[in-house]
């Protein structure tokens, strides 16, 4: 069956885009697996570490999930009008060496999602990951979007999707990335 990663740009406990992935795999059609992937424990990317001692363990592990996966999702957060540094911060170590980004990243399915308890669902984020996936030669699925504004009350105090209207959006993204994931030439 076919794999996808779903990588949550965010460690905060009650994370509204990890959150927002669990709902995704909630409801994602049956004919592709989901499998959840964190960027906990990804240090600071650092050239001299890199030299000495190669790539951090859970990147190196995170780098080979996605290689062996069909497809990626970005679950964003926005800081500051962009991408978490935090978040892209860990695609910078999974981008070494940069001979291996064609086997991570190279026409791999990509898509992107996320929830902000403010008003412009990461729109701005969701934009700020396209030079960075473009640089990295994947393959984006752009068949819909999916911008999860004032997550506070999209989500209820355990995490869980209290929407209707975002359940029903979720359901229609996830089965049109899906259907893109299975016809990908990667
Ligand atoms: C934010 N937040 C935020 N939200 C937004 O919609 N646009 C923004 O530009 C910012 N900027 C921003 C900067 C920084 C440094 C922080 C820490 C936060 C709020 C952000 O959406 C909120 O903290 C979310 O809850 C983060 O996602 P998780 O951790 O819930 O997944």
């Amino acid at each position: 069956m076919p794999t996808i990663i779903g990588l949550v740009g965010s460690v905060r406990r009650a994370s509204f885009n990890a959150a927002l992935l669990r709902a995704a795999i909630e409801a994602a059609p049956a004919t592709i697996t989901i499998e959840t992937a964190s960027i906990a424990g990804i240090p600071l990317y650092n050239g001299d570490e890199e030299a000495a001692s190669g790539i951090p363990e859970p990147a190196r592990v995170l780098k080979e999930r996605i290689a062996a996966a069909d497809g990626l999702m970005l679950i964003t957060p926005e800081y500051n009008n962009s991408v978490p540094g935090t978040f892209k911060n860990s695609i910078d170590w999974l981008s070494r060496p940069m001979s291996d980004i064609p086997r991570v990243f190279g026409g791999r399915a990509v898509a992107m999602m996320g929830a902000t308890p403010g008003r412009g669902g990461t729109t701005l984020a969701q934009a700020a990951w396209l030079p960075v996936v473009r640089v990295l030669g994947m393959r984006p699925w752009f068949g819909r979007t999916l911008y999860v504004a004032n997550a506070g009350s999209v989500f209820d105090k355990d995490g869980k999707l209290v929407d209707e209207q975002v359940r029903k959006q979720l359901t229609a993204f996830m089965a049109g990335f899906a259907e893109f994931v299975m016809h990908s030439p990667a």
